[in-house]
């Protein structure tokens, strides 16, 4: 690349500068390496009055922030459910900011307003949500339950005789909001955010394999007489738990209730024939919430929120103001759908990874994922030293390190199981993650990176079995 401007000379040094850093993913530690004080001390440079080369600004920020990058575009790292870049997802999302559209209006960016069109048209196709469902593409899963929630909040209280949108919540019908007491936090947040605060919160009971039960929602849905919001989820954090949609939903329509989906990974259960069923019946939801970059493989930030009523939607997001003229009908405005005015396009990143991949690619994303899941749980589960927990029809799972003393108490257990996950990560050789489930710590696997490998797996369960073999001093 000709480096005769400062634009060209930064870019061009961009370009070699991920090159090496995405070439070096097999050799350098997963984890990150530098400490806080070393970042500091590198980071914190004097702030100068005459600035500082484009060139030489973006060499220092890579020298100062080695070690302090953790490896989530490598093919080991197992810990949350942190998606990779696709290469045309990466390409596109460098072009985004090049191109930097504000993507609030389809005048202030034609083709940024068409691509979402386009690719939400898409995505809808692909988790067979109805073709008649409003989208938002947002930052992440947390903003997607924001907008989805809102146009619940507006739906319900409209069927009530009250606009939220002009005459707030206070005074307003009572919103019963029922949810699958193992959802995410985000939730709850995105609760907050919209005024129900956390009170409105009542748990549904569940099963054995912690979905919600029919006979619960029944039951919980028997008095009518408020507005109701039920929030199910289709890939819980620890063991992929689906709630029954095909059960559920129906009795909360009856009901008069809006179900609200989180399916921030379990949605992309649907691109793959082999997982389509976990998420059977999640069709007939009112809302749902999902990831890009997640699953899709697609660069922070990217979520995806889907709305049925179109028109609850479009209420409790658009904004009409004269200085802002509207697409007139014709084009889709972004600010009818999202929470936010002044945007990133980011659906240039959705469409360049949907194209790259196509079906069959996604398909054979979550399917070798799942395998990939899987078998790291029996590798290292089966490990002398080890417990499986849990395995799961999708992409995550739980293993345990008890302590080999004969009479280890329950905190001593889940000391050795911190020790070990700890022990593991220290070698650089893969990430996990630690959780406290059913009041017992242990290791999280969760695995939805496009780069991993078998080979990645192996080496991954062979660190595994050095730090139980050798002893967690690492
Ligand atoms: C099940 C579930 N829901 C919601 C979220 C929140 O998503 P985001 O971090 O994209 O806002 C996450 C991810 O962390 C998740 O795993």
């Amino acid at each position: 690349m000709p480096t005769d401007t400062p634009e060209r000379a930064a870019l061009a040094r961009a370009v070699q500068h991920a090159n090496a850093f995405l070439d070096g993913l097999e050799q350098r530690p997963v984890a990150a390496t530098a400490t806080l004080d070393d970042l500091r001390a590198r980071l914190d440079r004097p702030l100068s009055h005459g600035g500082t080369p484009a060139a030489q600004v973006i060499d220092d920020l890579v020298a100062d922030v080695a070690g302090g990058i953790v490896g989530s575009q490598s093919g080991r790292f197992f810990s949350w459910v942190i998606g990779g870049g696709t290469p045309a997802a990466m390409a596109a999302d460098w072009l985004t900011t090049v191109w930097d559209q504000n993507a609030c209006l389809h005048i202030s960016g034609p083709a940024a307003a068409v691509v979402e069109e386009v690719a939400g048209a898409w995505l809808k196709d692909l988790f067979d949500l109805p073709p008649q469902a409003s989208f938002a593409f947002v930052t992440g899963c947390q903003m997607a339950h924001v907008t989805a929630l809102a146009a619940a909040r507006h739906g319900v209280l409209r069927d009530r005789g009250w606009d939220v949108e002009q005459r707030g919540l206070f005074g307003a019908p009572a919103i019963r909001v029922l949810a699958n007491p193992d959802r995410h936090g985000s939730v709850d947040v995105a609760l907050r955010i919209l005024g129900f605060g956390l009170d409105a919160l009542e748990p549904l009971p569940l099963d054995a394999q912690r979905r919600v039960t029919p006979e619960g929602l029944a039951a919980a849905l028997a008095r009518r007489d408020a507005p109701a919001i039920v929030i199910l989820q289709a890939g819980e954090l620890n063991l992929a738990a689906f709630d029954p949609f095909r059960a559920l939903v129906p009795i909360a329509r009856a009901a008069g209730a809006w179900t609200h989906v989180d399916a921030a990974f379990g949605l992309w259960a649907k691109v793959s024939p082999a997982h389509r069923q976990l998420a059977d019946g999640i069709e007939l939801a009112d809302s749902w919430t999902t990831d890009g970059h997640k699953y899709l493989n697609v660069p922070y930030d990217s979520g995806l929120a889907f709305v049925r009523d179109a028109d609850a939607h479009r209420a409790a997001m658009s904004l009409a103001t004269s200085y802002l003229p509207p697409g007139g009908g014709v084009a889709r405005d972004q600010l009818d759908w999202n929470p936010e005015l002044s945007r990133r396009a980011r659906g240039f990143a959705v469409y360049a990874a949907l194209r790259e991949l196509g079906r069959d690619g996604l398909a054979a994303l979550v399917a070798r994922t799942c395998e990939h899941a899987r078998a790291l749980a029996q590798g290292i589960g089966g490990l002398p030293g080890a417990e499986l927990i849990s395995t799961s029809s999708l992409n995550q799972a739980l293993v345990r390190f008890p302590s080999p003393a004969p009479d280890a108490t329950d905190a001593e257990h889940d000391a050795r199981t911190d020790a070990v996950v700890a022990a593991i990560n220290a070698t650089g050789e893969a990430l996990f993650g630690g959780v406290t489930w059913n009041g017992r710590r242990a290791m999280r696997i969760s695995v939805s990176n496009w780069r991993t490998t078998n080979a990645d797996v192996a080496r991954a369960i062979a660190a595994a079995r050095a730090v139980l073999e050798h002893g967690t001093e690492v």
